[in-house]
């Protein structure tokens, strides 16, 4: 997205892939665009296929007490909404858009190290990585280090330079496809006391579901029937509603994490999305978070290079990113702390978050603020 947005400026640049393209184009993540990003998406003419093949939705439904509430964004947000549009279909689009133009993708880059991005004017900033067992350097005016949470860039950095804030939540996420229809038109986020579940979809014929569970779980203790079975247990309401099952196409377990690094910038490095901050999955707001970033970044380097090298947004970039970065880590772990149960809750804490869900669903300062955010906080 970065290198898109480089691009609609004149700014040449060169992506640096560690996975392959078909690694990157099918690996199932998350399908939640915020209003800005899709906005973001048209506006840069990226959005074709997301309009088409995309659902666009207007509210969630929030579930506790065997009960289902609606949360209205259009009403509660002026009209806002957000897409479904699985996160791996939007990276095959910037893929191709990028090759479209003439961009330079090496996927499969082995080896990556990035070296002399450093304060002083001496700095060069460079890249080194292999390509088909064939070692390469790249020398370049900045590096953005858009290389996810287990990337090169972040422990680049030097010791000392960068504060890093963190969480670990004591719980994780088991996700499955399902080859079935989703149940319902909209999201559900259910509380029950054997753990948080969540009903997501794909498609119409394709239903994404999660349920609570042990960050370290063993998939070889949840054969398809017991997690039907324990799905069907927690979304259970009034009136015979039951969850549409069909085959499991895939499993997978999630963990769970916050992390802010503070700055997110170093000399000529800039990180952004996963390299500088990780959100726990809980409202979706990873790829989203990054796609902020990036809007950012982009716009301090096209001030660069179009104001005769004034640094003034890039030196402001960190600052200006998290900001942002803060209030949507908030929202991740309030949702977080919402919706799940945790070992060393006692009952006072299960009563608390069932008067915090009561309080969202019946105010509507309340609503209005899971609306907002959920929607997507301001990109400017
Ligand atoms: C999905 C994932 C999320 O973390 C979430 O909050 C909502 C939806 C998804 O995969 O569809």
């Amino acid at each position: 997205m970065l290198a898109h947005l480089l691009h609609l400026q004149g700014i040449e640049s060169v992506v640096i892939e560690a996975r392959s393209r078909q690694c990157i184009e099918e690996r199932i993540r998350a399908g939640v665009l915020e209003q800005g990003t899709v906005d973001l998406l048209n506006e840069t003419g990226l959005g074709e296929r997301m309009q088409r093949e995309g659902l666009l939705h207007h509210g969630i439904e929030l579930r506790f007490g065997g009960r289902g509430h609606r949360i209205d964004f259009s009403e509660l947000t002026g009209g806002r909404g957000i897409t479904i549009y699985a996160q791996h279909e939007l990276i095959k689009d910037l893929v191709a858009a990028r090759l479209s133009a003439g961009g330079q993708i090496f996927f499969e880059a082995r080896g990556v190290s990035v070296h002399n991005f450093g304060l002083g004017s001496a700095a060069q900033p460079t890249i080194r990585f292999r390509q088909d067992e064939e070692p390469r350097e790249l020398r370049c005016d900045f590096i953005a280090g858009c290389d996810g949470s287990h990337g090169v860039c972040r422990p680049a950095i030097p010791a000392g330079a960068c504060a890093a804030f963190e969480r670990v939540y004591p719980i994780g996420w088991l996700g499955i496809m399902a080859e079935a229809p989703p149940s319902s038109e909209e999201l559900i986020y259910c509380y029950h006391e054997r753990g948080f579940a969540l009903h997501s979809m794909r498609s119409p014929h394709l239903t994404r579901l999660y349920l609570q569970c042990a960050p370290d779980e063993d998939l070889a203790f949840w054969p398809d029937a017991r997690i039907w079975e324990e799905l069907q247990t927690r979304f259970t309401v009034g009136g015979g509603w039951r969850l549409n099952e069909g085959p499991i196409l895939q499993k997978g377990v999630t963990g769970m994490h916050s992390l802010v690094v503070e700055p997110m910038q170093y000399g000529r490095l800039f990180l952004a999305g996963d390299a500088a901050h990780i959100v726990p999955p809980t409202g979706a707001k990873g790829l989203n978070l990054a796609i902020g970033d990036v809007r950012v970044l982009a716009g301090a380097l096209a001030e660069f290079y179009h104001a005769g090298g004034r640094s003034s947004r890039l030196e402001q970039y960190s600052q200006t990113c998290l900001r942002r970065v803060w209030r949507v880590q908030r929202f991740s772990w309030w949702m977080t702390s919402m919706l799940h149960c945790f070992a060393d809750d006692n009952p006072f804490d299960r009563r608390r978050q069932l008067a915090e869900l009561d309080y969202v669903i019946s105010s509507r300062a309340a609503s209005q603020s899971l609306a907002e955010s959920y929607t997507g906080l301001p990109l400017d």
